[in-house]
């Protein structure tokens, strides 16, 4: 039977600038077409969609909200923990909402706090430290090989990355490191750089998930990407393209998609989630970060795996709420 589904986001137009802000404060935020897409196709599955807005929206309709489940896709407004800002009112409320809960949420917006975790399950992740602190890295650094990049802890969408943030030496550490702490308002994370090839592996659903086709970044028309990577100014170019599955040799396939499932419950990811990887010059993974509130845009990554499995990016959403709905006990 068809549902009230509520939705919340936040909106790249709302997002109003404050004083020395980054110029990519709001980039985090979705577009007004994002929401209009999800908003029709849960329509078009039979459901009513209601809109309901940020967090500050939700406050304010909290007392009249008349919902059976919440699709949340909120960045939330500022800080480590705003991924589960609105988790955490709903839970509060005891309204069932499609995803990742609070907890998972704010571990996994920290990469430093996923890597300890990362670590503490064996799964390979870049060796890394963090700081604030532009001169304490000398000692750190000896059990670390340069290139390093240097990026902001608590960020997604590749927010604080420019050709700048892969370093060669210490001076240019410094500086990065320094630019992070100032702009950002955080520790930065530096990791090593893995120099070779990226994939990324979704998964939708739980116990168990279902594991996607991993989809292989290309660059420039390359897939072997030695030293470039994803910089905020690619995201916004048609220099970065998704390609699905094909090209990868099926034992690094094998190896991208146990990983990913590893780290999917490692941190209790739930119903949906993408594992973003580098793979060095010897075919060896290394997981960069999870994310349980990935871009549901058409034009990134779940339409992408939804052309290579010839199903509409309809049957996507349909899977992902599907899989909220039964874990909620409401199908
Ligand atoms: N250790 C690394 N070695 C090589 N490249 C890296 C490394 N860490 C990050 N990158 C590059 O920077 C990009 C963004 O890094 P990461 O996935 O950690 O952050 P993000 O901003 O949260 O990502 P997203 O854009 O997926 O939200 C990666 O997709 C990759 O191209
Ligand atoms: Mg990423």
């Amino acid at each position: 039977m068809g549902k009230i589904i509520g939705l919340t986001y936040d909106l790249r137009t709302d997002y109003k600038f404050r004083e020395n802000d980054p110029p990519d404060a709001n980039a985090e935020f979705d577009h007004p077409q994002t929401i209009d897409l999800i908003a029709r196709t849960i329509e078009s599955l039979g459901h009513k969609c209601l809109r309901i807005g940020n967090v500050d929206d939700l406050l304010k309709k909290l007392d009249n909200l008349k919902v059976d489940i919440v699709f949340n896709i909120s960045e939330g407004s500022s800080g480590r923990n705003r991924e589960s800002q609105v988790p955490i009112v709903l839970e509060m409320m005891h309204i069932p909402f499609v995803g990742s809960d609070g907890l998972t949420l704010g571990l996994s917006l920290d990469k430093a706090m996923t890597k300890k975790i990362l670590i503490s399950e064996n799964i390979p992740t870049p060796k890394f430290f963090e700081t604030d602190d532009p001169t304490d890295n000398i000692a750190k650094l000896r059990a670390m090989k340069f290139p390093l990049i240097v990026k902001p802890r608590c960020e997604g969408s590749s927010k604080g990355l420019s050709e700048k943030s892969r370093v060669e030496n210490i001076e240019q550490l410094r500086e990065q490191i320094g630019y992070i702490v100032r702009t950002y308002k955080q520790s930065a994370l530096v990791e090593e750089f893995i120099s070779g090839s990226e994939y990324t592996v979704a998964l939708i659903g739980n116990n168990p998930p279902e594991i996607l086709p991993p989809v292989q970044i290309k660059i420039d028309g390359r897939l072997k990407l030695g030293d470039k990577f994803y910089t905020f100014a690619r995201i916004h170019s048609d220099r970065l393209e998704y390609v699905c599955a094909d090209k990868i040799d099926k034992p690094l396939k094998e190896k991208l998609m146990n990983l990913a499932l590893r780290t999917y419950k490692a941190i209790d990811c739930r119903d949906f989630g993408r594992v973003d990887f580098r793979v060095d010059q010897d075919n060896n993974p290394y997981v960069l970060e999870i994310n349980p509130l990935p871009s549901l845009s058409s034009a990134d990554v779940f339409t992408c795996i939804a052309n290579y499995l010839n199903v509409r990016y309809e049957e996507m959403i349909r899977r992902i709420l599907d899989a909220a709905l039964t874990r909620c006990g409401l199908n």
